[in-house]
C-alpha cells in the first residue's frame, strides 16, 4: 500500500520561464477538450490507486492523498459529501448557503465530520461519579456515544460507564460510582504518547475495545476505541488531522458576517476557511482578506476565484495560503454568457501557475471537469488539486429532496418517472435569494440581482465514494499512459518536455474524441 510507493514531493514542479510562456501561447483561449496528450512508454506494472502516490498540496500546509475536492455549493457538499470526500483522501468544503446570522447550520456540519473519526478522542464525554444514572443516560443519547468516562473535580480517572452498565438499572435511584466499571478493574496507558500501532497491540493483548489514557498523576488525557482504530485501517489514504479526525474545509464569503461565521468554524475546529467570492480579484476581497488576517492571524486561509496572472498575484500578496482559479468553467455558472469575461480554464491554470512561480501557495483548479480525463489535465497545467460540483450532483451525499420527474424514452415513447436531484449555481436567482433574508432584504437589492448561474435537474444516482473512485483509477490510467509512476511524475515529464505530450485537437479529431 502506501508504503510501497515512492514518497515523491506533492508539491508543484518549479516551472522553467521560457517553457512556461512557451505552453501559455500555446494554450490561450484554450480549455481542456482543445488538447489530448501523446501516450508514452508506460512503466507502471498496474493501474491501482492503492499503489499510485496522488498526494498534492491543497494549501500551504495541508496535503491531500488524493487532488478531490468538493465544491462549497449548496447542492454538493454538507457533512455527508465532507465526509466521503475525507476519507476516500480529498477534502469537501462546506458551503455557506445558509442566510446571514444562521452561522451555527454551518458550523454543526463541520462539527458532525470531525466527530466522525478520531484517533486519540481527547475530549471524551464525561461524568461525575455522584450523577444518577439517568443523568448519564440522557448524555449517551443526547451525544450518541455509548461510553462516557467517569471523572473527579481535578478530571482523575475513575472508571467507564457503557450502556451495558446502565441497562435494566432504576436510572434515577442509581449513582454513576455504583454502576461504573472502576479504574482499577480497567486497562489504562498510563504516561506518554502512544501510536495507533501500540495502541492496537494493547488493546488485542488486553482484549478491550476501550484504552483510556491517563497522565502519571492520573488526569484524563484522551479516549481510543477500537472502532476508530478499525476505521483508520480500513481507511489509509483519509485526509486526517493531528488527531486523527477527517479534515473539512469551510468557505465563508468577504462580506456580511463572514468574520463572525469564521470565529465560530475556528471554534469548531475547521481544518481550512475559503473566502471564495465570484470574483477574487477586487476591492472586496483586499479588505476581507486584510481584516481576516488582522483577526484571526495565520489560520489556513484559501482565497478566490481568479483566473489571471494579476488576480493571482494579488491574492499571493494579500498571503493568501491556496488559490481557486476559475471563472465561468462551472457546470452551473452562466457568468461568461451573461457578462462576456472570464478566461478558459487551460489558459487560466497555466497563467496562474506560472504566477504564483515558487511561493509554494497552492492552486485549486476549480470548475469545469465534465469528463475523468480533463482530471489529468488540470492537475498537469497547472492545479495542485482539483474541485469538483456537478460531478457529485445527484449522489445519495449531496443534500436536497429526490424529485421524481416524468421523462419520455425516445426508444419506446413511454414516460417513466425518473427521480432527480437539483444542482444549482451558487450565483443562482434561487440559491441567492435564499441565502439572503428575503424577509428583511432591501427591496433594490433583491432586484438589482444579476444572476450568474443557473439550476439543472440531474438524475439521482449512487454514492460519491463510487464515483470518486472511478475518477481515481483514471487518473492512475492517465498517469501510466503518460510514461510515469505517480502524479508528481507525470507533471515533471510534461513540463521537462511539453511538447512531448501536446496535441492540440483539431475540430473533427475533437468529434472522434468525444462525440459517442
Ligand atoms: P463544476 O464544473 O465542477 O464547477 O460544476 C464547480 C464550480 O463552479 C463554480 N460555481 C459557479 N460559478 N456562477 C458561477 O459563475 C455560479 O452560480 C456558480 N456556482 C458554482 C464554483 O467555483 C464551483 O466550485
Amino acid at each position: 500500500m502506501l508504503d510501497d510507493m515512492s514518497d515523491s514531493d506533492p508539491s508543484f514542479p518549479l516551472i522553467d520561464e521560457r517553457t512556461g510562456r512557451a505552453v501559455l501561447e500555446l494554450v490561450r483561449g484554450c480549455t481542456f477538450d482543445d488538447f489530448l496528450f501523446a501516450p508514452q512508454r508506460s512503466v507502471l506494472p498496474r493501474r491501482d490507486p492503492s499503489a499510485i502516490d496522488l498526494s498534492c498540496k491543497l494549501s500551504r500546509r495541508i496535503t491531500l492523498k488524493r487532488p478531490i475536492v468538493s465544491a462549497n455549493m449548496d447542492t454538493v457538499t454538507r457533512a455527508p459529501m465532507a465526509i466521503v470526500q475525507a476519507e476516500e483522501g480529498g477534502i469537501g468544503i462546506i458551503d455557506r448557503g445558509f442566510r446571514p446570522g444562521e452561522i451555527e447550520p454551518q458550523v454543526r456540519e463541520v462539527e458532525i465530520v470531525k466527530r466522525t473519526q478520531h484517533g486519540v478522542i481527547t475530549d471524551p464525554y464525561s461524568v461525575w461519579p455522584a450523577a444518577t444514572v439517568a443523568d448519564a443516560m440522557a448524555l449517551m443519547t443526547r451525544s450518541r456515544v455509548g461510553t462516557l468516562v467517569v471523572v473527579d473535580g481535578e478530571h482523575r480517572l475513575l472508571g467507564l460507564l457503557t450502556e451495558r452498565d446502565v441497562r435494566f438499572v432504576d436510572g434515577s435511584r442509581a449513582s454513576v460510582s455504583e454502576r461504573m466499571t472502576p479504574i482499577d478493574r480497567l486497562v489504562v496507558h498510563r504516561g506518554g504518547p502512544l501510536t495507533p500501532e501500540e495502541a492496537e497491540r494493547l488493546m488485542v493483548e488486553r482484549k478491550v475495545k476501550k484504552l483510556p489514557l491517563v497522565s502519571r498523576d492520573g488526569r484524563l488525557t484522551g479516549l481510543i476505541t477500537a472502532r476508530d482504530l478499525v476505521r483508520q485501517r480500513r481507511l489509509p489514504f483519509a485526509t486526517r488531522d493531528a488527531k486523527g479526525r477527517l479534515r473539512v474545509g469551510a468557505a465563508i464569503g468577504a462580506t456580511g458576517d463572514y468574520l463572525e461565521r469564521a470565529a465560530e468554524l475556528i471554534r469548531a475546529e475547521v481544518d481550512v476557511l475559503v473566502i471564495d467570492i465570484a470574483h477574487g480579484h477586487s476591492a472586496v476581497m483586499d479588505r476581507a482578506m486584510r481584516e481576516f488576517r488582522k483577526h484571526f492571524g495565520q489560520v489556513e486561509l484559501v482565497a478566490g476565484n481568479v483566473a489571471t496572472a494579476e488576480g493571482a498575484r494579488f491574492l499571493l500578496d494579500l498571503g493568501a495560503d491556496g488559490i481557486k482559479v476559475g471563472i465561468g468553467p462551472g457546470g452551473g455558472c452562466t457568468t461568461r454568457m451573461t457578462t462576456s469575461f472570464g478566461v478558459p480554464q487551460l489558459q487560466a491554470l497555466v497563467e496562474c501557475r506560472l504566477a504564483v512561480g515558487a511561493s509554494g501557495v497552492p492552486i485549486i483548479a476549480d470548475g469545469g471537469i465534465r469528463r475523468h480525463g480533463a482530471l489529468a489535465e488540470a492537475l498537469v497545467f497547472g492545479g495542485d488539486s482539483t474541485m469538483l460540483g456537478s460531478a457529485f450532483a445527484g449522489t445519495e451525499e449531496a443534500p436536497g429532496e429526490i424529485v421524481h420527474k416524468s421523462v419520455l424514452l425516445p426508444e419506446s415513447q413511454k414516460t417513466v418517472k425518473v427521480p432527480f436531484k437539483v444542482l444549482r449555481g451558487m450565483a443562482s436567482i434561487d440559491a441567492i435569494r435564499d441565502r439572503l433574508d428575503v424577509e428583511d432584504a432591501d427591496k433594490v437589492e433583491l432586484e438589482a440581482l444579476g444572476a450568474e448561474g443557473m439550476e439543472i435537474s440531474v438524475p439521482a444516482r449512487g454514492s460519491a465514494r463510487t464515483i470518486v473512485r472511478d475518477m481515481l483509477k483514471h487518473l492512475c490510467s492517465s498517469i501510466s499512459y503518460g510514461g510515469a509512476s505517480s502524479l508528481a511524475e507525470l507533471r515533471s515529464l510534461f513540463w521537462a518536455d511539453p511538447p512531448r505530450f501536446l496535441i492540440r485537437q483539431s475540430a473533427s479529431a475533437r468529434r472522434e474524441s468525444y462525440e459517442r
